[in-house]
This record gives structure tokens, C-alpha cells and sequence, in this order.
């Protein structure tokens, strides 16, 4: 009996993936390689359900002999292994991304004689009409809860930008550019206090309470499916931080990260510009293991937030927080810096990584945006935040236009700075309601 492989993601089962295994059954025996999380986040947003759901569903298509993993695109490392008689593929990647993990199909085939076998790509429901119909269904709390981890487990580093309303949650969720033929997406979104407090023109001193900041949270998951890590500032007293744990986690947030102050908090980029106390490590790992106990799944992160270097309390001080803090059961680290480089949170990342028990790290690379994510991930920073920008931009670009109106006396000569009228009335669909 001859053997047939076929790469595919399986998220959402269409007619067009029983056909491909239809017509691979007339050629010999199916063996499904499904592509893992990380395969598929190599070029795309992550499948909906995780590996295991989607293999449950593909392994009981009547047809399939075999599901294995497929670990990356490039479907070699599992031709060398199976050396399938006929690899199938619909003939549609022959152009972009896929067009050399083709062309190594092909030469890998020839090896031992197998062959290519592309039948006809027949219209029907394409993976880019099933991701904007995920989008237009959303997603549950839970399936959203999890996917930091599941980014966390596929993606060497997550980018995650910041929004503070539905209308920047919704850039956050579409915005897209090619590179290197590739499409690039933000992973995620920062619930920024600073950015959070600023739209409400209220300053950033936990004085915007949790009851707003849930609103905000709410119109963000309106116009999202990403997953959202939440500015929780200081987490406030023990006895409400386990409260806030518990409401997040119920609205699908992944993670929130509390930092090591204690007071009246101030923006760090203030630095010690202005008086901000340091919490003790002992009280903060109290707060922390509080809140671990208070959170109902196992997915939901608590992430500890290091000030030692925004306090000038030193390098020392900073690595020793991260140890007991790790020790307390903290589930990632973020170390904060308002030096104009990265070099004193690269000196951390680098004692850091001879840490024997790590959790992943945050970096904000807001005062050191010259360092490029590469350089952060060479490090060894698992999660970048991009934590103020989208509003950053956005009030000059507002301000520029009122000035424009009241020079001009008219808002023509500002209109080719708005986006036309056309487009924001139709920006926001309505949804259907039947
Ligand atoms: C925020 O975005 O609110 C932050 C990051 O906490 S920072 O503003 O740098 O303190
Ligand atoms: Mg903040």
C-alpha cells in the first residue's frame, strides 16, 4: 500500500479538506502531518483550537490512517521520516511563502521516487475568509485566556501593543503589513494604565478605579479576539488584588502584571523625578501568592513587575527581587528601565539567564526604542510591550488638526490629515441581527 501525506493547519474543517483526503485515499494510505502551534505562528496568527482539539477532529475524518505533527513549515524533517510515495497539495503555492517549502518538496520527493500530486484548487471557503469569519464570531473568554501561554509555548518572542479603547483594540487586532512575504500582526494588546488614565485625561496614580478600567477592558474584548495583558499597576492591597485576579480571569484576560511599588504610585517614566516608594519583597511576594491562589484556572498569568532600575535601587536588588519573586510562583518577569538604551536591562537579561528556574521575561522598550526586537530576543526577552504609542501618536496628529481649523477659519486645509468621511461611517459595521 502506497503512502500519501498531507500537510494542513486544520483549524476549521472545510469541504475543500475532506475532497484533498478524499481524492488522497484513491492514492494509498492518508497520513495527516498537522502543523503545531508554533509551525503555524511561524507565518500566521495562531489557529483557534489548540493542537490536540484540532487533531481530534482530523484523526476521525473518515480516510486518515495516521495524524503526526508537522513542527515546522518546511515539511522535510517529516518526508525524511515517512518518505511518502505522493505528497498532496492543492496548486496553489506556487507563488509567496510557500513557493520554496514547495520547491523542497519537490527535490526531497525525488530521493527515493515519490512525487507531487497537485489536483486542482477548487474555489470555496479560503483560510483568509475563515479568519475574518473567526473574527466576526469573536471568541470565548477562555479560548482567549489561553492563548498567551499558547503563544508563549509556539513563538520565540510575542509583540503586544498598547490600547486603551475599542477603536485602538481594533487596530491592535487588524492591523497587518507584509514582510518578507510574510504577514505581521501585534500578538496581543497592553491595557496601559498611563494610556487608560491619559484618554480620560486623569493622571496616571491608580486614581482611574477598577470599575472604569473594566469598561475599557469590555470595549476592547468587543472589538478583539488577541489576548490582553493587563496593567493591574500596584495590584492595591492583597485583599483586593485577589478580586481583580478573579474579574479578569472571567472576562478571558491572560495575564496582569503588578509592579513592586507601594503608596501612591507615580508613572515610572518619572522615575526618581518624583517620590515613589518601593514595596518590600516580602509584601509583594505575599501580594503575588494571593493572587495565584485566587485565580480559578491554571492558565491565567501573574506577572511581577521589577522597579529596582527606575528607583536606582541597583542591578543587585533587581535580580535578587526577580529570584524570590520566581520563588513565590510569579509566572513571568518584567523589568522596567527609563535609561535612553537598553543596557542596563540587557545586563539583567544576561545574570538573568543563568537563573536554573526562569519564567519568561516582559521588556517595555519605551525611552530604549532604538533596541529592535531581535536584539531583545537575543537576549532573551520572551514578550515585548509597545506601551504607549498608539495615543502617543494619536494626540499631536489631533492637536495639529484643531490648530489647523483655527488658523484657516475653515477645516478644509485639515482634511487631507482625516481620514475620509466615507470610511470612518463605515469603520464600525453593525452586526447583523438575525
Ligand atoms: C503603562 O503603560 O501604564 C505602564 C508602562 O505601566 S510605563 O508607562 O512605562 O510605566
Ligand atoms: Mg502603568
Amino acid at each position: 500500500m502506497k503512502t500519501v501525506y498531507i500537510a494542513m493547519s486544520a483549524d476549521l474543517i472545510t469541504p475543500g479538506h475532506v475532497s484533498i483526503i478524499q481524492e488522497a485515499r484513491t492514492l494509498g494510505e492518508v497520513v495527516i502531518g498537522l502543523l503545531t502551534d508554533s509551525a503555524v505562528a511561524g507565518y500566521q496568527r495562531l489557529p483557534y483550537m489548540g493542537y490536540e482539539q484540532r487533531k481530534v477532529v482530523i484523526e476521525n475524518i473518515v480516510g486518515v490512517k495516521e495524524v503526526v505533527p508537522q513542527e515546522t513549515l518546511d515539511y522535510v524533517p517529516n518526508l525524511l521520516k515517512i518518505k511518502p510515495d505522493y505528497v498532496l497539495h492543492r496548486d496553489d503555492w506556487n507563488t509567496g511563502v510557500l513557493r520554496e517549502t514547495r520547491q523542497r518538496v519537490i527535490d526531497t520527493l525525488k530521493q527515493w521516487g515519490g512525487e507531487l500530486v497537485e489536483p486542482d484548487h477548487q474555489p470555496g471557503i479560503t483560510a483568509a475568509a475563515l479568519s475574518r469569519a473567526i473574527r466576526e464570531v469573536g471568541t470565548t473568554p477562555q479560548a482567549r485566556l489561553v492563548m498567551l501561554k499558547r503563544l508563549l509555548e509556539a513563538k520565540p518572542l510575542i509583540r503586544i501593543i498598547e490600547a486603551h479603547s475599542g477603536l485602538t483594540g481594533l487596530i491592535a487586532e487588524t492591523v497587518s503589513v507584509q514582510c518578507d512575504g510574510q504577514a505581521r500582526e501585534f500578538d496581543g494588546i497592553w491595557m496601559s494604565s498611563l494610556t487608560d488614565s491619559a484618554a480620560k485625561a486623569k493622571p496616571d496614580i491608580e486614581y482611574v478605579d477598577m470599575t472604569s478600567r473594566m469598561n475599557t477592558v469590555s470595549d476592547i474584548l468587543e472589538t478583539t479576539t488577541k489576548p490582553i495583558i493587563f496593567d493591574g499597576d500596584t495590584g492595591g492591597i492583597p485583599e483586593h488584588f485577589v478580586f481583580m485576579v478573579r474579574t479578569l480571569e472571567r472576562l478571558g484576560v491572560s495575564a496582569v502584571i503588578i509592579e513592586d511599588k507601594k503608596g501612591l504610585k507615580k508613572n515610572s517614566l518619572f522615575g526618581t523625578d518624583v517620590v515613589q516608594v518601593q514595596d518590600d519583597i516580602e509584601d509583594f511576594t505575599h501580594k503575588v501568592s494571593c493572587g495565584k491562589h485566587a485565580q480559578v484556572t491554571d492558565d491565567f498569568m501573574i506577572i511581577a513587575r521589577i522597579e529596582s532600575l527606575i528607583l536606582k535601587a541597583g542591578m543587585d536588588d533587581a535580580l535578587k527581587r526577580a529570584e524570590a519573586y520566581i520563588a513565590a510562583g510569579t509566572d513571568g518577569i518584567m523589568i522596567h528601565s527609563r535609561e535612553s538604551t537598553a543596557h542596563e536591562v540587557l545586563t539583567f537579561c544576561k545574570e538573568y539567564a543563568k537563573f536554573s528556574d526562569r519564567v519568561p521575561l516582559v521588556a517595555v522598550p519605551s525611552t530604549y526604542c532604538r533596541t529592535t526586537e531581535d536584539e531583545l530576543a537575543e537576549a532573551g526577552v520572551r514578550i515585548v510591550i509597545y506601551a504607549n504609542q498608539l495615543l502617543r501618536s494619536a494626540y499631536p496628529a489631533m492637536v495639529d488638526v484643531a490648530k489647523s481649523i483655527l488658523e484657516n477659519g475653515r477645516a478644509a486645509e485639515a482634511e487631507e490629515r482625516c481620514m475620509p468621511i466615507k470610511d470612518i461611517i463605515s469603520l464600525i459595521p453593525e452586526r447583523s441581527s438575525t
